[in-house]
């Protein structure tokens, strides 16, 4: 047996966000997506976001099962749509309710990592051309002004905006996530606009109450070029990735997350190996992703800290999840034995939470949850994962 020791203070986490897992979230672009007859979502057969985990109203319980556990930190999100439900309104009520939720993180000693945009934007925002229009930019900063002012002397972490890239690829490049848009010149103004929005959003949180470090969450993969896709794989990566790390870098934290790799051949990229087993989402089960990434980011960022702020998996055997989580922090471990400046790992996510496209299918949590009950329950791998952040190490 070996023991391998994680720094001093390193965090553990889980991460959710509003979206998934609060529930009612109806003045969204995603829950308008959800209910567009016909629509991509409706074609897919997924159940709609609904009532989610309930987490709006159990974060109390929630929170202090993480805590139980032994983690010391919670990554969730603030939405958008409830602090600024139509264009200049802004909500107390609501700036209120993450003042409790931080709270309550802060009672049960975990460190608050607070996400001001996971993939969601206020219906009105949608109408008016969403993230494709330039406004959005200046719209995003006022609403991160307030929610500074609101809640930035207390905030621990703060990730700007969460996979931007995927957002700019989904909804505005392949049609698949809102506003449904199939455009490359759609995307690159996301893109963009999403760096603009971000770069506004880390002086505001400098300039605020508080001194909360500040960084982007990016979705990251493995990228593999086989023979002759070197080329393509480059320029895909370049429009996914670099693009991101490139304008992070500097930032007090780069947030890497990652679930599969991608292999690129001359044609695009290609169908799983055969023998890799596939998780609930379709991936390739591939824990290696996670080192491969943070090496990465920390080379083209030129070194800036990272912070995992996803790594997980969606599926129905725990004991799968043990062992894709073990491989994935091993590989961690050894990035830290490189002298990468690696500050936290947070596994995506506490509850079976509503996955987008796919509806309550995948299953990523440590803790299950009933969907007709909201009973939750946690699986074996939550205290196994728990008694690893409490020891601060893990035995392999
Ligand atoms: C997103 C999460 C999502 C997870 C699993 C990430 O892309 O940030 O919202 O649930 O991956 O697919």
């Amino acid at each position: 047996m070996t023991l391998l020791n994680f720094p001093d203070g390193f965090i553990w986490g889980t991460a959710s966000s509003a979206h998934q897992v609060e529930g009612g979230n109806w003045n969204n672009d995603w829950w308008l997506w959800e209910h567009i007859p016909g629509g991509v979502f409706a074609g897919g057969g997924a159940d709609p976001s609904g009532d989610a985990c309930d987490h709006l109203f159990r974060y109390p319980e929630d929170i202090a099962l993480l805590a139980d556990l032994g983690f010391n930190a919670y990554r969730f999100s603030i939405e958008w749509a409830r602090i600024e439900p139509e264009e200049g309104l802004f909500s107390t009520q609501w700036l209120d309710h993450y003042r409790r939720m931080i709270a309550t993180c802060r009672d049960h000693g975990l460190t608050p990592i607070v996400t001001f945009h996971h993939f969601t934007s206020p219906r009105w925002v949608h109408a008016d051309g969403s993230w494709e229009n330039p406004a959005v930019v200046d719209r995003f900063a006022r609403y991160c002004e307030r929610v500074v002012a609101h809640l930035g002397d207390v905030m621990g972490v703060v990730c700007t905006i969460n996979e931007p890239n995927v957002v700019a690829l989904y909804g505005y490049r392949l049609g698949m996530f809102p506003p449904g848009l199939e455009s490359t010149a759609a995307r690159a103004a996301a893109t963009e606009h999403f760096i603009a929005a971000h770069r506004k959003a880390v002086d505001i949180v400098k300039a605020g109450p508080g001194n909360s470090p500040v960084g982007l969450a990016l979705s990251m993969t493995d990228f593999q070029a086989l023979e002759g896709g070197e080329e393509r794989m480059a320029r895909y990566r370049y429009k996914m990735e670099d693009v991101f790390l490139e304008a992070c870098r500097g930032d007090d934290f780069i947030g890497v997350q990652t679930y599969t790799r991608d292999r690129i051949d001359p044609e695009g990229r290609v169908a799983p190996e055969d023998g890799v087993p596939l998780t609930l989402m379709g991936y390739e089960f591939w824990p290696q992703s996670l080192e491969a990434t943070v090496r990465r980011a920390w080379e083209v960022t030129d070194q800036t800290p990272v912070v995992v702020t996803e790594s997980g998996i969606g599926t129905d055997d725990d004991a799968s999840r043990v062992d894709y989580v073990t491989q994935a922090l091993q590989g961690v471990h050894r990035c830290l034995d490189d002298g990468i400046d690696v500050r936290g790992y947070c596994y995506w996510s506490n509850l079976d939470n509503f996955e987008w496209l796919f509806g309550y299918k995948p299953t990523f949590g440590l803790v299950a949850v009933e969907r007709e009950t909201q009973v939750r329950s946690a699986k074996p791998s939550a205290a196994w994962l728990g008694g690893i952040a409490k020891a601060n190490a893990l035995t392999v």
